[in-house]
């Protein structure tokens, strides 16, 4: 069973609320489509659940077209930030494994997954998604990883920096290097070992780009610190030092903070060293897989 748990702590889970991009409505209306084209009906639908829902990014983007909406997740703290954002009266936010989904079998319309299937244990949450669909319900797994970012300098766009930047990005994201890949290599893989995973003929894979204008440097710092691979590492390095010297302090982590050496690096690069963070701007667009597919039978 896959126990790694990153989105625990009361620091990454507000800076993901504040930090991590929410969908766009293509990719609601990619899933809308499917899910008509699979029942034959229009919205409203019944029950929609939503597993590691976060503090509710995708919940609230699909939430309308549903009587009855379930969102949960393994973390306490995304669901009590999720609780306190709540908009609407029909959603109900819960602690829960995805692998273990507590509602009656063939109930849910559509089961939905939204950057967070790269963490499960994928055949028990594949077993458990067969035991709750409804026969013509629909399974849609939707994901991103690290975003591409093309600086804006003086009000030029400089693509050709959007590969140099991008691998900085990355580079300093998994800066640590020492921490379980798998979950990171599905998302690299753009969610296609999981589209292949699905035992079922009945289901469709596509990419919609996620944009994200004009962004701050500060911005892109924030979006670094709710990672799980950034936290895994800051989390190794705390432990490292807790073992040496008995005791950790915020001033103790500074020189593992990567986002600074990202900072920096970016801004010599761009020759911008004496910018605040906040006038360095980036778009920054997440490639979102969206994975889509019939209820599995499971003799199929
Ligand atoms: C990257 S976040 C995605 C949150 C949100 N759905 C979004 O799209 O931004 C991944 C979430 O999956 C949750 N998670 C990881 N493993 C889980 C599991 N086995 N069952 C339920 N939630 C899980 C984490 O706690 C985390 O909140």
């Amino acid at each position: 069973m896959n126990l790694r748990r990153y989105y625990e702590s009361d620091f990454i889970t507000s800076e993901y609320y504040k930090f991590r991009p929410t969908y766009n409505n293509e990719i609601r209306d990619i899933i809308l489509e499917y899910l008509k084209q699979v029942t034959g009906k229009p919205p409203p639908y019944q029950l929609m659940v939503d597993v590691g829902c976060g503090s509710g990014q995708a919940t609230n983007l699909m939430a309308p077209y549903f009587k009855k909406v379930l969102a949960s997740d393994i973390s306490e703290n995304q669901i009590r930030i999720g609780k306190s954002q709540n908009k609407f009266d029909h959603v109900t936010y819960s602690v829960g494994r995805a692998e273990e989904i507590d509602v009656e079998d063939q109930s849910v319309d559509l089961l939905l997954s939204a950057t967070a299937a790269h963490w499960f244990d994928l055949s028990q949450f594949l077993k458990e998604s067969s035991r709750i669909l409804k026969p013509d319900g629909v399974l849609a797994v939707i994901g991103y990883c690290i975003p591409k970012v093309t600086p804006i300098t003086s009000k030029n766009i400089m693509s050709d920096l959007t590969d140099f930047c991008t691998k900085l990005l990355q580079k300093w994201m998994f800066f640590g290097e020492k921490f379980d890949r798998d979950g990171y290599d599905q998302s690299f893989s753009k969610y296609s070992k999981i589209f292949s995973s699905i035992p079922t003929q009945k289901k469709q894979r596509c990419e919609v780009a996620l944009v994200y204008e004009q962004k701050s440097l500060s911005y892109l710092k924030g979006r670094m610190r709710s990672s799980d691979c950034v936290q895994a590492y800051r989390e190794f390095k705390a432990n490292e030092i807790k073992e040496q010297n008995g005791n950790v302090t915020e001033e103790d982590l500074k020189p593992f903070d990567v986002t600074e050496h990202f900072g920096t690096e970016v801004k010599q690069k761009l020759c911008l060293e004496k910018s605040h963070d906040d006038e360095i701007k980036f778009n920054v667009v997440h490639d979102v897989s969206i994975v889509m597919a019939h209820k599995i039978m499971l003799d199929e």
